[in-house]
């Protein structure tokens, strides 16, 4: 069953997005494009329109390409158009950005074998066309095979078209800051960020390695013509730097602003700190509804270092919201209204206050006693992101389920394995010792980057859920309210997750309407780096969709959380449940009970510290900043979205 993805969860859409024109801030051609996959599918008819074009002319096609995540539905495409269009790549011609080094050839981590796997293996395209730097050269023989790659993309008359994606470094290939103007093919240091970002696919930053080799920015600045390609909130931050601030050898893509023929393709994620789509009304005349006042007027709070209350006209006139005052009224009005909304979101009650009018509160007050369904995508999202809340909803008496939806079991460590079934082993009858013993010898015998036997991998699950265990009962959840999912997509072994399919759907479905819950909370999390917690949502999205004609779901309310990897912005919150300082130490102790993700996981990410503190920082700051917008003065804040499906 083929699923759709929701697409973005952001204040501003798409559709929203494109009625702004590219403004003087930006410094680079850019297309806004809905998602990734139209995105590449535009980029590939460039390329078949290139490739047609000089088979026309009996021409080669020199092509630049790259790897990574953001150009690999390009290429899916460009396979479709050989099978099923024709497309011939006989004239083709490629030179690949860079390689890790040293790498041999097989390993599945090279680039060699990415573009083969993606591309190469599937299309007519001459062997001896292909030209990818090679990871096993010896370090003597470097820098002379670097000069005569550079020759040898001369010699072919350079490259026509070049496809790039971009690292949060600002690398593209794999020039780091600090990489020069005139740079050329070369051997590099791999960024630490880098290095972060590629340590899942390594299973663990230390086995990236430490070098690569590049075609330099120069080399890169010689095609003809370039296409940069991002995807994700993740790449918002550097391609906001890329496209407006000053060309920077701290930030290489920045050279490509001196490039008179390069355009960035960009998905509304990756677009979203453009200043034309986060604050249009630098920009130029908007239209003024209601989330983009809210987003202005916190934003205009942040400018000034003012509360809501304090702003007047001029704070307004001068920075560029005059227009809204003309609009809507005076400054007097749109603070207090705006004062009162977020007023409004504060409540102790996640699950309504019973007896209360709750005609401007986040919940509703009836039924006083709510069935509660709280969607973990891993086992430990719920005390992160939402520990607080949890609790609160368990105190007040409502009726709480959690549903784990994945069992988590990669990011357990085969330390912590070994050390589980070792206590087993040594308290174990006689009968369970083969399987215990196989467990143990898989462990140990296992290789590196080899995925773990079903058995290992059981293992781990059981580990994870047990810590769930140990942090529902500690809120006083019974046993039969904790529902472990154990979703299909995700038991791949490997950090690459299966497509979502029928089964996970159906299993979601299930456990909704077994429970008919009056609130769900689940995880709107979109950062998350492996994707999982976008396929869980993509998986309850899809189950709601379905279930939508049942009699109960019009009393269900659906509330997202986020909090492991990201916060929702002040502007997007409806429900903001606050914290005492016990309740924070509550939180952290209930986060404490999953020991295998404590002291550095195994998918660190680029923030070196442990999930409970990344939590209560975020979850300080939320406070501190309803605080600062003139509210009272809460230790710790947990932050919902409401979603209308
Ligand atoms: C790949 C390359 C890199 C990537 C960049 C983005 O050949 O040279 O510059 O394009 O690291 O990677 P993804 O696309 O995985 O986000």
């Amino acid at each position: 069953m083929e699923i759709k993805s929701i697409g973005n969860l952001k204040s501003i859409r798409y559709e929203e997005a494109g009625k702004f024109e590219e403004t003087r801030f930006e410094k680079i051609h850019n297309v806004l494009v809905p998602n990734s996959r139209e995105g590449s599918i535009r980029v590939a008819k460039e390329i078949y329109e290139l490739i047609i074009d000089k088979q026309l002319n009996n021409e080669e096609c020199v092509l630049g390409l790259a790897t990574g995540s953001s150009p690999i539905k390009v290429y899916e495409e460009l396979v479709r158009m050989h099978k099923e269009e024709g497309l011939s790549f006989v004239n083709v011609v490629t030179f690949n950005l860079d390689e890790y080094y040293p790498m041999t050839k097989g390993n599945i981590q090279s680039y060699y074998y990415f573009m083969h796997e993606h591309l190469f293996n599937h299309v007519d395209i001459l062997p001896e066309n292909i030209h990818i730097p090679d990871g096993t050269v010896s370090n003597d023989e470097l820098h002379e095979y670097c000069i005569d790659y550079e020759k040898a993309i001369e010699e072919k008359g350079g490259i026509d078209l070049q496809l790039l994606g971009i690292g949060r470094t600002g690398h593209i290939g794999f020039n780091e800051p600090g990489s020069h103007y005139n740079s050329e093919t070369r051997s590099i240091i791999l960024d630490y960020i880098t290095k972060v970002d590629a340590a899942p696919s390594f299973l663990g930053i230390d086995n990236v390695p430490r070098k690569a080799i590049t075609m330099g920015i120069r080399t890169v600045r010689k095609a003809k013509r370039i296409i940069l390609m991002a995807w994700g909130q993740n790449k918002a931050s550097i391609i906001k730097k890329t496209i407006e601030e000053d060309i920077s050898s701290k930030v290489p893509a920045s050279y490509l602003q001196q490039h008179n023929n390069t355009t960035f393709i960009l998905d509304i994620e990756a677009a979203s700190d453009l200043t034309r789509i986060n604050t249009p009304w630098l920009v130029g005349p908007c239209v003024w509804d209601e989330k983009l006042i809210n987003k202005a007027i916190i934003w205009l709070c942040e400018k000034t270092g003012k509360s809501i209350l304090k702003l007047i006209d001029e704070d307004y006139n001068d920075n560029g919201m005059s227009s809204l005052l003309a609009d809507k009224g005076s400054s007097y009005d749109l603070n207090i209204k705006m004062f009162n909304k977020v007023q409004h979101t504060i409540t102790g009650w996640p699950g309504g206050k019973p007896n209360a009018d709750d005609t401007s509160r986040p919940e509703r007050a009836t039924p006083a006693v709510k069935r509660v369904l709280i969607f973990s995508p891993h086992p430990d999202d719920d005390v992160i992101s939402m520990g607080g809340t949890f609790d609160r909803l368990v105190e007040q008496g409502h009726e709480v389920h959690v549903a784990y939806q994945t069992s988590g079991n990669i990011a357990v460590s085969n330390y912590e394995a070994l050390k589980f079934v070792e206590v087993t082993k040594s308290m174990s009858a006689k009968n369970d010792m083969d399987l215990i013993n196989k467990i143990v010898n898989d462990i140990k015998s296992e290789k590196e980057n080899e995925v773990d036997s079903f058995e290992v991998r059981r293992l781990k699950g059981i580990i994870r859920q047990c810590e769930s265990l140990g942090a529902t009962r500690y809120l006083g959840v019974s046993d039969s309210n904790v529902h472990f999912l154990n979703l299909p997509f995700y038991e791949t072994g490997s950090i690459k997750k299966n497509p979502l399919g029928e089964e996970d759907v159906k299993i979601m479905c299930n456990i909704i309407k077994e429970i008919k819950p009056h609130q769900i909370y689940a995880a709107g999390d979109l950062a998350d780096p492996h994707g999982t917690h976008k396929v869980s949502l993509d998986a309850l999205f899809e189950a709601l969709k379905i279930l939508k004609p049942e009699p109960f779901m019009n009393d269900c309310w659906l509330w997202l959380y986020r909090g492991a990897w990201q916060e929702w912005d002040i502007n997007e919150i409806d429900m903001a449940v606050p914290m005492s300082p016990d309740q924070v130490l509550k939180k952290r102790k209930a986060i404490f009970f999953h020991q295998s993700q404590k002291d550095g996981v195994m998918f660190q990410g680029s923030d070196i510290r442990e999930f409970w503190m990344r939590a209560e920082d975020r979850n300080t700051k939320t406070a501190q900043k309803y605080n600062e917008l003139g509210l009272a003065d809460y230790e710790a804040m947990e932050a919902f979205v409401r979603w209308y499906f």
